[in-house]
Formats: C-alpha cells, structure tokens, sequence
C-alpha cells in the first residue's frame, strides 16, 4: 500500500530486525514474553505496544493481507482479535477452519508482516456476536449452566480453549516457537457479571485461571475487566477512557485491551462518531499515565456477515467508526492522525520503557505533566547512543474541556488546546497534540463503475440519472408459503422456546394452531363492536401474527407484551404467529436462559364464553423458510425454485424471494448493494450470506454539530439521523465473479427490488487543512535525528500530505489556498490573505498522484503573501480510479 510516501523507521522497532532473523519456517526468531510492572517484556526489553482489532471473520481472507498491511502502517505494533467458537464449531465436534474461520492463515499472516498477534480466546467473547459466540448446542448440555462454577460448562469451555491453544502450539504460532502470538485471554469481562453468580461466579474464575494456565501456552494471559484476577494473569481495562487503571497488583502492568474508538449501531439507531481528537487525547493521556499496552476495539470493524450480528437487532455493519473502514480502506482524519501520536509515541519509547515511573508535575488546577526520565547507563538496561540522546520525554495534559491554557514547564511556555495532550520526546519541543489535526479528511463516494462490461443487465435509474440498477426485466419472484411448508413440522401440546426448535438454523419459527369460532361468538362481537384479541405475555425480537394467512399485527421489541386484536370467521381458523429471532443476546449474566419468542401465556380475549387460554392447546411448529431451507439462494439449487418474471404490479409484496443477476463493477474498488428501497429481510450473492437487511430509520433528531472536546460517550455524536441505519451493504470482491452474479432477495414487508443498485465504494473528497503552526511532519525524524544531528528543535516546516485509495489518483483540485482560508471540508473559501500561486503549487506537486506532500511554508509558494499572519494551507481535491480519469484544474 502506497499511502505515506516515505516509510517510516520506526525507533526500536524490534519487530523488523527479529524478522529478518528468523530461519525458515518461523515467522520471527523465538523470543519469549513475560512481563513487569511496567510493561510487557518481549525479549527482554519492555515495550510500550498499539494493539490493532480486527476480528478475521468479519473480513474474507482475501481483506486480510490488506487489513494488516494498513494496521502496520498506522502504527500498530500488535493485532488482537478474539475466537468465534460457534464459528469454529457449529456442529458439536465438527470443527470448521476454513474460509473467514482459517484462523491459522490468518495469524500466519499477522506474523508474516511482523506484528504480534494477541489473541482473545474466550470463549465468552460478546462483540456483538450471535450469542456472544458460544454455540448453540452448548445449552443442551444437559446440567449445563453458562460461565460460572458448573462442572459440563468447565468441561466443553475447557475442551475449546484447550483446542485453540493446541493449535497454536501444533502450527507453532507461539513467540517461543517463532511464531506472533505473544498473549493471550481467557472469559471476557466477567466481572461486570461476577456478582450475579454469588461465590461460584468467584470460584469460576480461579479455575478458569488455573485451566488456562495449565495448558502450557507459556505467554501471558489477560483477563478483562476482573478485578480479581488471581496473581498469575493479568487484569486489564476496557472502555473510552483508561488512564487512572491499576492493575490489582502493582506488579502487573496497566493494559487497555479495548480502547471503544466508535461504537455499533442497532437497526432504527443513529450512526455513533468517536472524534479523533478525544481518541487520540485517551490514548495519550493512557500513556501519560504509565498504561504501555493500548488496542484499538475495533481498528477494522467489518461485517456481520450472515447472521453472525448478535443482539438483538446488531446492524450488518460493524463499521464502528474505526480507522480501516468496513470496506477496508482508510478512514481519515482518524487513521493519519493517529498514525501521527503513534510516531509521537514511539520517539519516547526508550525513556517510557526505562523509568519505573514518571515524575508528575502539577502545571495548572486542570493541568499536569508526567515527566519519564532514562535511567543513567551504570543502570543494568543498556542504551543505545539514540537512546541517550533523549533521555527524557514529558506529556503536558490540559483536561480542561472548553480553555485553552498556557502552561511553564522547564523553562519555557506551552499552550495547550483544551482537553488535549502535547507529547515531547525530549522534554522540550512539541512534536504532536492530540487535537490539532494535520492529517487529510476524506469522503468516501459511492458511484458506477464505467465502463461496465458488456453483458450487464443494468439501466439508468429515471429518479437519477447516474445510479445503476439491475434491469427490471431481469428479476424473477417466487412467494414464500405463510405458514407451514414441509413434511418436518411437528405438532406438540403447548408453546415451545423459539431456540429449543431452531436451534438456530434460521432466524424463523412459525407456530400454527386451529380456533374454532361459532356463530353466537360472531354475533357477540357484532352486537359489542368489539374484535378478539390475541394476548401474549411477552415475546421478542420481531414477532408477527397471521389469521387464515392473511398477515393481522406484529410487535417489534426485546420481550415485550403482544396485544392483537384480530377478526375471525366462523368455523376454523388457522391462527399462525412467526418468531423471528433478530441475533442472540450476546451480553449479561445468565445468556443461555434468555431465548426466544414467546414467554408466558397465550390466550385469547373476547369471547363469548370467555377467555381461551391456548397456552396448552396443540400447536404444530415450522422451522424456518422454504427457500432457506431449499437452498434459493445457492448457484447450484436456486433453479429449483418456480421463479416467474418479477412483474411491476407484483411490486410491493410481502413474504417473497426475488433473484437477479448482476456484473461487477470493474476495478479492484470495494463493491457495495443499496439495499435502501427494501424492507426488511436477508440478502445473498453467488451463495454468499451477505447479512440481514432492514430499512428501519433513525430518529431525526440528535444530530447536532459534535464537539471532540469533554467525555465521549456513544450518544454523543451521531449521524444519519431521520435515515435508514444502514441501506448499502458490503460484497466482498471475492464473492464476485465478472458477470453473471447471483443475487437473491428474502423480502419480508415488502419494498420494491427494481431500486437495488450496485456501486463501487471509494474516497472521492480528500482535503487537508494544515497551518504554519502545526507540528512539522515526525517522518522526518527517523534516522536524521542521528546521523545529521538534526534535533527536534531545529526541525523543517509541516508539511500537508494527502493520499488516494490504492488504484486512485488526485484527478482535480477543487480548492488551494495559502493563506487565510476560512470553512471546512467541502466548502472552503478564501480569505482576505492568499498566494495567487497556491492552486498552481498544489497542482504541480499533486496532480496525477496516488499521494503527495505540499511544504507549508512561505517558500513553497514564492514568498510570504501577507506578513506577521498565521498562514494555513487548504486543499480540496477529487480521487479518481486510474482507469477512469480526466484531468481539469
Ligand atoms: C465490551 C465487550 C466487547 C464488545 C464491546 C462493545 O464490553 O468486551 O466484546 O461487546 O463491549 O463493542
């Protein structure tokens, strides 16, 4: 990947030179990992280390190399993702480690590129993934009681945990054996939950303490959120903010194994934003105070992908507003400017290392400094001429959220902005702050791809003229029965658990059973103006009633009560209901008790004679769909189906499968499916499970302007408001063939399919916005620093640097202004003070390029355009593919 020009050196970056070392078959030479109060200790030498998290299933093997790649460049030391084990075993024994589950490739490829791997093995991993990623089939362990001191959950979490570690061992994955993985965890967050499980919740977590290190991984283990993590693991933190951690023993050192750089979204919510600054001022403020371990949850974010999304009611992304998008390519401001505090981070590596603890420095009532010193070189860690060049490095924190404050440290002035942190490798000059921005803002464009090859079946949309979607004639419809389809139904007295007869093999149960309704009712109800009512206690997470096939009321909620009146004819009446599970319950104590659909009684009001209570009637049950269960969505099978021409008076219809067949896009750009005229169902292409769709809309307030500056929390600042959560949806490339593509539709409410459109996903906007006071660029502090002597006081101008997607190139510039250009991305101006040349240096230096970098100086552009003023550089430019470009300035 071409983003920074210039590869960065990065100082004491054991990871190069380990690599370089290794022999063949291991990805790195063997080293060992313990740890201190400090940090952890690779090799003998304490590292202070950026995890990045990128959960493999939620990409295709295919992102991989490029997720890693990106996260390497970014500044990431380490990638920590957590096991899926209903991923890995669906079936109980039956093991799957293929595809998006090919968890050895994928560490294998970690390793390959350097970084470290921490891996998270659970198996409770939450993540807002189906049940939270146990296995269906564990809750028919019999005797079985989830994550507490119950002997069948102690013996399968063992036999899982225990085959993950094995297979690490077997591949010889582990740093010992010259392979990435340099730590790992056992349970996730148990001690949220601990206390609703009294001592045995206390006794679990011993044994799950001496199981996982019984298992001879020799790596350290982590636990979450667990403040009694016996001795031997160590406890660490999760959440916005982790700087005041301790760790339960001052012999451990303090770890931040999730830092919530966004949040998810549920469908019907608004889109949560995390701004960069106060990211980067948590992070800071992290090491600051002596954390040296920080992740990123989540640094790819991904896709729920089939029905992975827990819940209930978890959106198909899981874009998280992380620095690598959904799509896989990089989100800026938030990638390049942490990119930046990571260098910053990294030039005090050696005196953050070196001291035991940091001298702290009151500057203000809501100002501080924390003063890391290098330990003398009589001490026993040796340290490099580099290293004693700077034996000191400070971070100056203002957590003041609204002033901006000017603060004395060692001699000199320092302003810092509010809730901001300014690092100083060498305890003199500022090399970054965490909320002065330089790195570019890009927006990401969705378009058609042109040319389109030649047997597309695609015309122009009339309502916009540049959208393409699949040609009307093209599609084909099959209904799906309402109600019970197949010889596999079953009839039992009384009201069974929604999960106890899926067992999750489809989000769908129908339940049918017979009222009978006599004339005397009819007339009752005729003489009262009154209608029979359905009545259940509570049901979950979408819920639907049917009375002779004809759809009579639904209910959306997490248990909720179900009230339904409802008309009956005389004689028998088939009343049906669908329970549709909307992803499992993934968090909280006691998950395995939750289930699904309906709890409680059942009954009917109104009746002449009185209630019917038909919680013990017969009722006959229905997994699932036909076409699921039929396979119309399959290359092979879908022809199986009685598919007719989709004809446009057929449009809207409810409960039914619609195919098509579509071309890619050319290029490599991500492709994406505007699922936003549909209503609610499942999408899959060439067989591919691309997730469920809904178009349920936000609410349309609280959107308003965020601030970065004050605590963040995932209500703070949102987008999207009054619009469908989530209308475009991810098609990994590798799904796609170049023409002939089969999509197929599972559409519940309705909708109207000849409004799908397929585009290509790219950065079209990129602006940068960087002023003669921004920090000079930290690139060029490498190895200059040494050889040429040049300090961190005698450094260049900043510099703005921009960048396109791979395969893109800055096609035209929108806007150049140096000087004083006023507004923001999208709508810059100029002010009272501009260099006539600025769009014509901009050009010259950027102009047919994938990146490139613009001094801001007076220089740069022939002089200085007006004296004695802060001037700032702003750029607007447009990305195009390099297959498709047109130059105009
Ligand atoms: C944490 C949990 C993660 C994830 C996160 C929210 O509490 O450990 O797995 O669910 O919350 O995204």
């Amino acid at each position: 990947m071409a983003v920074r020009g210039v590869l960065i050196v990065q100082l004491m970056s054991l990871t190069l030179t380990i690599h370089l070392l290794a022999v063949p078959g291991e990805l790195f030479k063997p080293f060992n990992v313990s740890y201190d109060h400090r940090a952890l200790i690779i090799d003998g030498k304490r590292r202070m280390l950026i995890s990045a998290g990128v959960h493999y299933p939620r990409a295709t093997p295919e992102m991989w190399p490029d997720i890693i790649e990106k996260s390497k460049e970014g500044g990431a030391d380490v990638i920590q993702s957590y096991v899926f084990w209903n991923g890995h075993e669906p079936t109980k024994g039956q093991y799957n480690f293929d595809g998006r589950y090919d968890l050895v490739k994928f560490i294998r490829l970690v390793g390959s590129s350097g970084l470290y791997l921490h891996l998270r093995i659970g198996p409770y991993v939450c993540a807002e993934w189906n049940f939270g990623g146990f296995p269906l089939w564990l809750r028919d362990v019999p005797g079985i009681e989830f994550r507490t001191d119950n002997a069948p959950f102690k013996e399968e979490m063992q036999r899982f945990v225990k085959k993950i570690v094995d297979l690490l061992r077997d591949k010889k994955l582990f740093c010992w054996q010259g392979g990435p993985v340099i730590m790992l965890q056992v349970e996730n967050e148990y001690g949220n939950i601990e206390s609703s499980y009294g001592k045995r919740g206390q006794e679990y977590i011993k044994w799950v303490a001496n199981m996982a290190l019984g298992l001879g991984a020799e790596v350290p283990w982590v636990m979450c959120q667990q403040k009694d993590a016996p001795s031997t693991i160590i406890n660490s933190c999760n959440g916005y903010y982790c700087d005041g951690f301790k760790a339960n023993s001052p012999s451990k050192p303090i770890f931040w194994t999730e830092n919530w750089d966004g949040w998810f979204s549920s469908w019907g919510e608004r889109l949560p934003h995390r701004p960069v600054e106060d990211l980067a001022f948590s992070v800071a403020r992290f090491f600051q105070r002596e954390g040296s371990f920080q992740n990123y949850y989540m640094y790819f974010g991904g896709t729920n992908f089939g029905r992975t999304a827990g819940g209930p009611f978890y959106i198909t992304s899981y874009d998280y507003d992380s620095p690598i998008d959904e799509y896989g390519l990089i989100r800026e401001p938030k990638w390049g400017h942490l990119k930046d505090l990571h260098t910053a981070l990294k030039l005090c590596e050696p005196a953050l290392v070196s001291a035991d603890s940091p001298q702290y420095i009151k500057l203000g009532p809501k100002q501080e400094a924390h003063v890391y010193h290098m330990k003398s070189q009589t001490d026993d860690l040796k340290l490099s001429e580099l290293e004693t060049l700077r034996n000191c490095s400070a971070f100056l924190a203002n957590i003041d959220e609204r002033k901006a404050v000017a603060v004395k440290f060692n001699g000199q002035t320092y302003n810092l902005p509010p809730w901001s942190v300014s690092i100083l490798p060498d305890c003199q000059n500022v090399v970054f702050n965490t909320a002065k921005v330089a790195a570019q803002t890009s927006i990401k464009i969705l378009e058609l791809s042109a040319p389109l090859s030649a047997n597309v079946s695609l015309k122009l949309h009339p309502a916009d003229q540049n959208e393409l979607s699949i040609i009307a004639n093209s599609w084909m419809t099959v209904k799906e029965p309402i109600g019970i389809w197949s010889d596999q139904n079953f009839t039992v007295k009384g009201i069974l658990e929604h999960l106890n007869v899926t067992k999750d093999r489809s989000d769908y149960l129908w339940y049918l059973t017979r009222i009978h309704v006599s004339n005397d009712d009819i007339k009752f109800w005729k003489e009262r103006n009154i209608s029979p009512t359905v009545m259940i206690d509570s049901v979950r997470d979408v819920f639907r009633v049917f009375v002779n096939g004809k759809i009579a009321g639904s209910a959306i909620g997490q248990w909720v009560k179900f009230v339904q009146p409802v008309q009956f004819l005389e004689g028998y009446n088939d009343l049906l209901l669908l329970s549709q599970a909307m992803g499992l319950q993934n968090s909280g104590a006691f998950i395995e008790k939750d289930g699904a659909g309906i709890r409680g009684r059942i009954k009917l009001t109104g009746f002449k004679n009185g209630d019917i209570d038909l919680s013990e009637s017969l009722w006959t049950y229905q997994v699932g769909l036909k076409g699921e269960f039929l396979n119309f969505y399959s290359l092979e099978e879908n022809e199986k189906a009685d598919w007719t021409k989709l004809s446009v008076d057929a449009i809207p219809s409810t409960f039914t499968w619609y195919k098509a067949y579509f071309s890619s896009p050319d290029g490599t750009d991500p492709v994406a499916i505007n699922l936003g005229s549909m209503g609610k169902g499942q999408a899959w292409v060439n067989g591919h499970h691309i997730g469920r769709y809904w178009s349920a809309v936000s609410p349309k307030d609280g959107c308003a302007k965020c601030d970065y500056r004050g605590a963040y929390n995932s209500g703070k600042c949102v987008t999207n408001c009054g619009r469908p959560t989530q209308s475009w949806y991810h098609i990994p490339r590798s799904w796609l063939k170049e023409s002939s593509n089969l999509l197929v539709l599972f559409e519940e409410t309705g909708g109207n399919p000849l409004e799908i459109v397929v585009k290509l996903y790219s950065t079209g906007v990129i602006c940068g916005q960087v002023s003669e006071s921004h920090y000079p660029p930290l690139r060029k502090l490498s190895n200059d620093y040494i050889s040429d002597g040049e300090t961190l006081s005698n450094r260049a101008n900043p510099e703005m640097f921009l960048h396109c997607d791979d395969g893109h190139v800055i096609s035209s510039l929108e806007f150049a202004s140096y000087g004083t250009p006023q507004g923001s991305c999208n709508k810059f101006s100029r002010g009272r003070c501009h260099a006539t040349n600025s769009l014509s240096v901009v050009s010259q230096a950027c102009l047919g390029k994938n990146s490139c970098t613009v001094e801001v100086s007076n220089s740069a552009f022939g002089g200085d355009p007006c004296h004695s003023i802060v001037k700032t550089l702003a750029v607007e430019a447009r990305c195009s593919s390099t297959s498709s470009i047109h130059f105009s300035v």
